[in-house]
């Protein structure tokens, strides 16, 4: 059986299995998948476990990944779809000992309480900070609109990013990956 990828032309499957290469958080990384594998599965059974099931339903946003620089619902689309093409997960961007700005700024203004939506959220403002450095509130709210919190109040993520807007701006560390 073959399929076509969008990354990097058709794929062949054997025994229902293709192999595929997915720039992972910069790294060019093997994957061995499923036909009927999805993206979210895949990265989890891999050790990138910031990506969340919520609903696995397409309505929750705590799945998010950044497929080339966009927000993508990984529950939502097979993980042979990424092959050639780049992802970013949470773990990408930051660590406990090094936070990034973004999640720096999502701590600071109190955006955090059991956590659950929080990598989804931060890479969906991600996206938005790499296009539009200084979003107003109205814009910040867009950009997370897909992504459901059943913590907070949507105020203080909001706040967020548009501290992480100003945090960015000073230490210059914005940008595409
Ligand atoms: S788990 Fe993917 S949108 Fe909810
Ligand atoms: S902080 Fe708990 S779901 Fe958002």
């Amino acid at each position: 059986m073959t399929t076509k990828t969008r990354g990097r032309g058709t794929l062949k499957s054997v025994n229902g299995k293709f192999d595929i290469t997915v720039n992972i958080n910069g790294k060019d990384k093997p994957l061995q998948v499923s036909a009927g594998e999805y993206l979210l599965d895949a990265l989890r059974r891999e050790g990138y476990k910031g990506a969340k099931r919520g609903c696995d339903n397409g309505d929750c946003g705590t799945c998010t990944i950044l497929l080339d620089g966009k927000p993508a619902l990984s529950c939502m689309m097979f993980a042979a779809q990424a092959h050639g093409r780049k992802v970013v997960t949470i773990e990408g961007l930051g660590a406990p000992d090094r936070p990034h700005p973004i999640q720096s700024a999502f701590a600071e203004a109190g955006a955090v309480q059991c956590g659950f939506c929080i990598p989804g959220m931060v890479l969906a403002a991600k996206a938005l900070l790499d296009e539009n450095p200084d979003p107003d509130e109205a814009q910040a709210r867009r950009a997370l609109d897909g992504n459901l919190c059943r913590c907070t109040g949507y105020v203080k993520q909001i706040e967020a990013v548009l501290l992480a807007a100003k945090k960015l701006q000073t230490t210059g560390k914005g940008g595409k990956r």
